[in-house]
């Protein structure tokens, strides 16, 4: 599974990137608004700092506007991917900018149906959104599976990327499922490597190497 930072946080993108744990990076509006940074600066900065695709999201909501904006956020750097939402306009966006070659992350998928338009459309990516599914009551899981099921039935090569993460639960449930990309904020991936018992035992082996006098360097 390909690890992606939900964040357009550069402090945050660099310290999980270090690791080498980071396959990409997402980003959306609101995450730039947070940021408090200009879009194409900040881009630019997140995607010189790591290997894998960095998408950016559209704004316009009119196919010819999305096409124009999307060219424009991809001539910041090759591996920019073209984020669009899943609208008629996005579905038709995504044709015309995959059709030139580009990487697009279709964002904002809640069904299997709409996933099945953009593998259809050429998207490189689907994001369908787990997180704001169980927000009201739905199974974003079972969203994750439906997708893989009909992708795997007819060979449609768009990547699974599972978004809208909250929790260390929804990470692994994913990778189970067989997402081939998940996307979480850098809380979130740092979370994965906590446990209590991973604690408990360092506690313990550290008191009895203080009172055994164990020393190494
Ligand atoms: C990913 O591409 C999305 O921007 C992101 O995962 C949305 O997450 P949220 O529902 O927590 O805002």
């Amino acid at each position: 599974m390909k690890f992606f930072v939900d964040t357009a946080d550069i402090a945050a993108i660099s310290e999980l990137n270090d690791l080498g744990i980071v396959d990409g990076v997402t980003t959306n509006p609101s995450l730039i608004k947070k940021s408090g940074r200009d879009i194409l600066e900040v881009t630019k900065e997140i995607a010189a700092l790591v290997d894998g695709p960095v998408s950016a999201e559209v704004v316009a909501t009119e196919a010819s506007a999305m096409i124009a904006e999307g060219r424009k956020l991809a001539a910041i750097a090759d591996n920019i991917a073209i984020k669009l939402p899943l609208t008629w306009d996005g579905l038709k966006a995504c044709k015309a900018l995959s059709t030139e070659g580009h990487m697009i992350n279709v964002t904002l998928c809640f069904s299997a149906n709409q996933a099945l338009l953009a593998a259809k459309a050429g998207a490189t990516f689907i994001s369908p959104f787990i997180g704001r599914l169980d927000d009201i009551n739905l199974d974003g899981m079972e969203l994750i599976a439906d997708i893989r099921e009909i992708y795997d039935n007819y060979g449609f090569e768009t990547q699974i990327l599972a978004a809208s993460i909250r929790t260390v639960n929804h990470v692994s449930d994913a990778a189970k499922i067989g997402a081939d990309v998940m996307t979480a904020p850098p809380e979130v991936i740092k979370k994965l490597a906590q446990h209590p018992l991973t604690d408990a035992g360092l506690a313990q082996f550290l008191k009895d190497a203080e009172s055994a006098g164990i020393k190494i360097v």
